[in-house]
Parts: structure tokens; C-alpha cells; sequence
């Protein structure tokens, strides 16, 4: 089977997405599979060098808008070539945390309260000080934690809104959640064992966190019996409501007891340092493993 691995892209997480894709490359079964790497560099390179390479399945390592978004899933469904993971509709549903917001709030889901504006006409610090600092600023539709920001002040806010809407017109505000970070893989409609994250220098999962060694403490954490089922129904509620197909990672604040959903990623990291990969060893599978069941089950 000939598999390309798609990876690059126009968006902010290409440098992750590129160090997903060599991963997946490093760790491919080569007994099994012809690996053949994509790296794109602009959309309609795509569709040119996916029909050039003659691959079987797309095993897709992009992250964030023109990847994680549904575009590229809906340009592979075009050219009839089956892709790994979730489909056009929750691809660019996740993308969307708004969206995906509102739907969890209204199918039961916690979710924090917020405030979402559309560029910086909409800026109002009265609004933000209803909600009270400190606060977490985000675009709208990012990933890697790229352009958001920890509000502790109104002193503050101005310059994290201007960053934050310098990556995308519609951001969002929410109360900072002082809780546990946790994460939830779920594969095929199964969760994996629940990592908590605590960031080794920041008092939340930043970039740094996120992809330097040592930039975060991520185990697998043993919550009593009754959390660790809101836990997981918060999860696969999310996951089935937004229609995820083949694996997803939710990403969730403890706090008191009551899990708080923050999004749900459909192409979620996959390098060395990744907490999907991490989940799914402590559930006895090797990365190896892990992208053979997530082939078998986007081929059907
Ligand atoms: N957006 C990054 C890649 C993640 O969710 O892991
Ligand atoms: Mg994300």
C-alpha cells in the first residue's frame, strides 16, 4: 500500500506539522506500507502532487487552517482518495472553537463562558471586566497555542487582542480556568488513558510547553472513579458530536471536579513529544501500532 504523508502547509503550526510528518515517516511500518512524503507548500500544490505521487491513502500530518480544516479532507474526497482521520464536516466544525462551543454548550458539555469578537471594532475592555481577569485571549481558529495569551489585566489586554486578531479576524475571551489540564485520545470511538499536563515554566500549556522536552510534566493521571467518568463522557460526547471519525484529542480543564471541554482537535500532534502518542503507549500500543490501526480504520 502506498502511503503518503502529508505534511507542511500554509498555516501557523507548519513547523509542527512538519515534525508530525517525520515522525509518522521515521515510525511507518516499511514492511507494510511505500511511504512516500508530501510536503505542501500552497494549496493548489496539493491536488498536483497528490495525484503525481499514485498513493493509496493519504495519511495526513498538516495542522490548522488548509489542513485540519476540511479543505484539504474535501479535496482528497474529490479526488476519491481515502485520507486518515475525521471527514469534511467535523474537520472544519473543530477548527472552529466558537462553533464547536456553542454545540457543547447546548448538547450539556461544559465549556467556559466567553466572549467572542470579530476583530477590533468589537473591542470593549468593559466586557472583559464583567468577566474578570485574568482571562485568555485566543484566535478563534488556531492550534499550538499560537497567538493566545493570559490576560492578568486590562493594562494587558489591548496588545494580546491585537495579536491574537493579527492571526485570524474572530477571536475568542474566556475566564482563565485555574485547574488541571487534562487531554483525551480517543481512537476509533475509544478513549485512551487521560494525561495531565502541567507546564514546566508557564502557568499554562504554551508553545514552549507544548514541543520542548522537558517544557511539560504529561502522565497519565488516576482521577477517582466518579471524575474519571465525567471525564470520559465529556470526551466522547464531544468526539461524537461533532461527528470525529478515527481519532481525536480533547482538550479539557479539571476543575473542581467538573471537566471544562476547550476543543476538540481532529488532526491533533503527532511528534515524539506529542500527548497522542504518549496516550496511546500507556494503553500498550506503539506509535507503530498506532498508525497502522489509524490507516486500517480510515480505509474501512
Ligand atoms: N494543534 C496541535 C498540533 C495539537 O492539537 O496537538
Ligand atoms: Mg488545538
Amino acid at each position: 500500500m502506498k502511503i503518503g504523508v502529508i505534511m507542511g502547509g500554509v498555516s501557523s503550526e507548519r513547523q509542527v506539522s512538519l515534525q508530525t510528518g517525520q515522525e509518522m515517516i521515521k515510525q511507518l511500518d516499511r514492511s507494510r506500507y511505500e511511504v512516500v512524503p508530501i510536503v505542501i507548500d500552497q494549496r493548489p500544490d496539493l491536488i498536483r502532487q497528490v495525484q503525481q505521487a499514485g498513493i493509496d491513502v493519504a495519511l495526513l500530518a498538516l495542522h490548522g487552517e488548509y489542513g485540519e480544516d476540511g479543505t484539504v479532507q474535501g479535496a482528497l474526497e474529490t479526488l476519491g482518495i481515502p485520507y486518515t482521520g475525521s471527514g469534511v464536516l467535523a474537520s472544519s466544525l473543530c477548527m472552529n472553537k466558537q462553533l464547536s462551543k456553542m454545540l457543547l454548550k447546548a448538547a450539556g458539555v461544559h465549556t467556559p463562558a466567553g466572549l467572542c469578537w470579530q476583530g477590533m471594532n468589537d473591542y470593549d475592555p468593559q466586557m472583559v471586566a464583567q468577566l474578570g481577569y485574568p482571562v485568555i485571549v485566543k484566535p478563534n481558529t488556531g492550534g499550538s497555542s499560537i497567538g493566545v495569551q493570559l490576560v492578568q489585566n486590562e493594562q494587558e489586554l489591548l496588545a494580546a487582542v491585537q495579536g491574537a486578531c493579527s492571526l485570524g479576524e474572530t477571536i475568542l475571551i474566556e475566564p482563565y480556568i485555574k485547574g488541571t489540564e487534562l487531554t483525551v485520545a480517543i481512537l476509533d470511538g475509544e478513549v485512551l488513558p487521560i494525561i495531565g499536563i502541567r507546564s514546566a515554566h508557564s502557568e499554562w500549556f504554551d508553545y514552549q510547553a507544548k514541543y520542548e522536552v522537558g517544557g511539560a510534566e504529561e502522565k497519565v493521571i488516576q482521577l477517582p472513579a466518579v471524575v474519571e467518568q465525567r471525564v470520559h463522557h465529556a470526551a466522547l460526547t464531544s468526539y461524537q458530536l461533532m461527528q470525529c471519525k478515527v481519532y481525536a484529542r480533547i482538550d479539557m480543564i479539571l476543575y473542581q471536579d467538573t471537566p471544562y471541554v476547550l476543543e476538540v482537535n481532529t488532526l491533533p500532534g503527532m511528534t515524539a513529544n506529542s500527548l497522542f502518542p504518549k496516550s496511546a503507549a500507556a494503553a500498550g500500543m506503539t506509535y507503530t501500532q498506532l498508525l497502522d490501526r489509524m490507516i486500517a480504520s480510515s480505509v474501512h
